[in-house]
């Protein structure tokens, strides 16, 4: 009777603070800063210092439970979460709102070994054991239903928590499972596939080495060194696991929480282990953690890799974890220089991130992740990235309001293909032929001019964008063969690239030609692909004033016009072994009021950018503020009303000039005038009413 008198009283307490909280709620819209906080491994009186700590260096989100699952549910059936409700309180005393992770990535000691069959398999058939993360089989019945149970009593428990802002099912996705309940899944998602077992030995071309199957349980489960139709199946049934996967804890989650708490996951720099557009299909946004292991930023891939998960959702995302300087798990740690780590943070904003994240706060005493970058040290005291990383929380304080709704727009694709990634990797033919270099590559020419780029999946829909481009897009289902004609008919300008069409949805060759279902409409095709041992010289012959020469780098495809009106834009130079010389690398034909080009050389980046520059300037495309230092980047944010902010920044080491073309006022100093002159690391953000241009 007592203890139920104390937990009313409790229960009133908690809202007559969160009542009062609420009211003097300062979080400020647009922009949040945050850190993944592991309050389980403290002490609890040490919690309001950390997040007065926090609460200083402007930060407004924490991470929290994701890991937590042995403290959450210390013994099977029993949950404890009253340390998270005091941690989330507190918080929120300290105007912190919380996004709580579902603790599966660490399955506690007390299940795997009661029901050893959750633990992950690898590929040779051992089985995980505990002491370290992921160590769990996605596809086991009874992991999920454990799962699924952990995150049904964090919903019913923190649901209606007006605190939480969202959750993040697990982390970081990453090892499949080759387990007895794998292996039958995989079987029976064959045999829902293909029905009967003729179907799939014809799609798949079994006759090859005797692979003819009688019955789908004979399937081998293999991710490598397989039949290639065999090896691509076996990633999508991957893709569908992970869904599946996630999916129970959704259900478990969404019927119990407040409907404005939006589901995630936090996923990883180019990982392909499966396809991302797919599987945030069934999330509220995108998030990934974006790390820089040697300390170097590469400004361009970084900006390649915001786009990308941009694209998963064609929406604004979250960083959710990026490191306070330096990581842990590289081969040397160096620290990002000094002023990066915030250049990182606004980098994220410019490609359309609303929230990013530091990983993590403070180091667990002990634990694999000890040296890893932090903002307090083993002391609890600030480490000197903390002053940094309050620098960014005082700007997206002072000036997140002008960015609310914003959105980065672009004028400009590049196409993005998960079958087509695994299908190289699978028979590279040249080792140097990577697909994520293939796409970044077009990136690193485009970026600069477009100033906006879209990554997207290639059955997005095209018809916003003035050009795309198609690297490397190896598997063509018809249905994306008919997405790319009907953009190019309606106007658009496509360029694809090299190994292009050579495959169909299963991973078989196409018996035409490639560009496969294009070469018709191409009005040409490739006559035969070649992987170079060295470069081979190339021209642009529509170069002006003259021709341009240039190299292709890695791969050579010889093309062969056909139609009337189909021309040849690029030509290769004289080589040693004769194959290529004085034909074809590209051709170009109008399709309906827009073009389809072909290149089947892998430029290099000098011939890269003329070219690319020569085809935005064919379809119309010029930069937002043209005449800028190469090191400078502009991102440009667009509002539902027409208004823009711009974020500048000086990825080089060089202070630069800039005409700005415009008197503008920068937020961050409050500086005005038409010209600006940034410091190494430095950035800007302006906002432009939507008539300026
Ligand atoms: C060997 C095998 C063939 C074929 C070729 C490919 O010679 O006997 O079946 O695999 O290699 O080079
Ligand atoms: C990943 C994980 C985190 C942490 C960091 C360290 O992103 O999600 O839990 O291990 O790496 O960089």
């Amino acid at each position: 009777m007592l203890s139920r008198t104390r937990q009313i009283v409790t229960m009133l307490l908690i809202s007559i603070c969160f009542l009062g909280l609420q009211a003097q709620e300062t979080r400020p819209n647009g922009l949040l800063l945050g850190t993944a906080w592991y309050p389980e491994q403290w002490p609890e009186q040490r919690w309001e210092t950390d997040l007065s700590l926090m609460e200083q260096a402007h930060i407004h989100v924490v991470r929290v439970g994701e890991f937590a699952w042995s403290t959450m549910e210390p013994a099977e059936g029993q949950f404890k979460f009253g340390w998270l409700d005091r941690a989330i309180l507190l918080a929120a005393k300290h105007h912190i709102a919380v996004v709580l992770g579902t603790p599966t990535a660490a399955p506690p000691a007390w299940l795997t070994a009661k029901y050893p069959e959750t633990l992950r398999v690898d590929e040779d058939g051992k089985r995980a054991e505990h002491g370290n993360r992921q160590q769990f089989s996605f596809s086991d019945p009874l992991y999920r239903r454990f799962a699924a149970q952990i995150a049904e009593r964090m919903a019913e428990h923190f649901g209606h928590n007006r605190n939480v802002l969202g959750w993040q099912l697990d982390n970081e996705l990453a090892a499949p499972s080759f387990d007895a309940s794998s292996k039958r899944e995989f079987h029976r998602w064959l045999q829902q596939k293909y029905g009967a077992i003729g179907e799939l030995n014809r799609r798949w071309t079994t006759s090859y080495w005797s692979q003819t199957y009688d019955n789908f349980d004979e399937v081998p489960v293999h991710s490598k060194g397989e039949n290639p139709a065999l090896l691509l199946d076996w990633k999508h049934f991957v893709t569908d696991t992970w869904i599946s996967y996630l999916q129970v804890q959704i259900d478990a989650i969404r019927p119990k929480v407040l409907p404005g708490q939006f589901i995630t996951t936090n996923t990883m720099h180019w990982n392909e282990g499966f396809d991302h557009y797919l599987l945030h299909k069934h999330l509220d946004i995108a998030a990934w953690d974006d790390y820089f292991p040697d300390g170097h930023l590469d400004p361009l891939l970084n900006a390649a890799d915001h786009d990308l998960v941009r694209g998963y959702k064609q929406r604004n995302f979250w960083v959710m974890e990026t490191q306070p300087a330096f990581v842990n798990w590289g081969a040397v740690n160096s620290p990002l220089p000094r002023g990066v780590t915030r250049e990182m943070a606004w980098q994220a904003i410019g490609h359309g991130a609303d929230a990013v994240l530091y990983w993590q706060w403070r180091s667990a005493l002990n634990g694999q992740e000890q040296y890893h970058g932090t903002m307090l040290g083993a002391d609890g005291l600030p480490v000197p990235v903390y002053g940094e990383i309050q620098q960014v929380g005082a700007e997206f304080d002072r000036v997140g309001g002008a960015l609310l709704e914003s959105t980065p727009k672009a004028q400009v694709a590049i196409l993005q293909s998960y079958d087509s990634h695994w299908a190289i990797d699978f028979q590279r033919h040249s080792q140097k032929f990577d697909y994520v270099t293939q796409v970044t590559d077009v990136y690193r020419a485009l970026k600069p001019i477009a100033q906006t780029v879209d990554i997207v999946s290639p059955d997005a829909d095209l018809s916003r964008y003035k050009v795309v481009f198609a690297p490397a897009l190896n598997v063509m289902s018809n249905s994306v063969a008919k997405n790319l004609i009907e953009y190019c008919e309606n106007g658009g300008h496509l360029v694809l690239g090299p190994r292009s069409g050579m495959k169909d949805s299963d991973d078989s060759l196409q018996v035409e030609r490639q560009p496969g279902p294009l070469a018709a409409v191409l009005g040409g095709h490739v006559d035969q692909f070649y992987a170079l041992e060295k470069p081979v010289p190339v021209d642009d012959l529509t170069a002006s004033p003259g021709n341009v020469h240039g190299m292709t780098t890695v791969w050579a495809e010889t093309l062969v016009p056909v139609a009337a009106d189909t021309s040849v834009i690029l030509r290769y130079g004289k080589t040693v072994e004769g194959w290529v010389d004085g034909q074809a690398a590209a051709i170009s034909r109008p399709v309906g009021k827009g073009l389809m080009i072909y290149v089947g050389a892998t430029l290099d980046s000098d011939l890269m950018k003329t070219f690319v520059g020569q085809v935005l300037d064919d379809a119309g495309v010029a930069p937002i503020l043209d005449g800028l230092p190469q090191d400078v980047e502009l991102m440009q944010r667009v509002k539902p009303s027409g208004d823009r902010v711009w974020i500048l920044i000086n990825h080089g080491i060089n202070s630069e000039h800039i005409d700005l073309k415009h008197d503008l006022k920068d937020l961050l100093t409050g500086q005005k005038g038409r010209f600006l002159d940034l410091l190494p690391h430095g950035v800007a953000v302006y906002s432009l009413a939507g008539a300026q241009r």
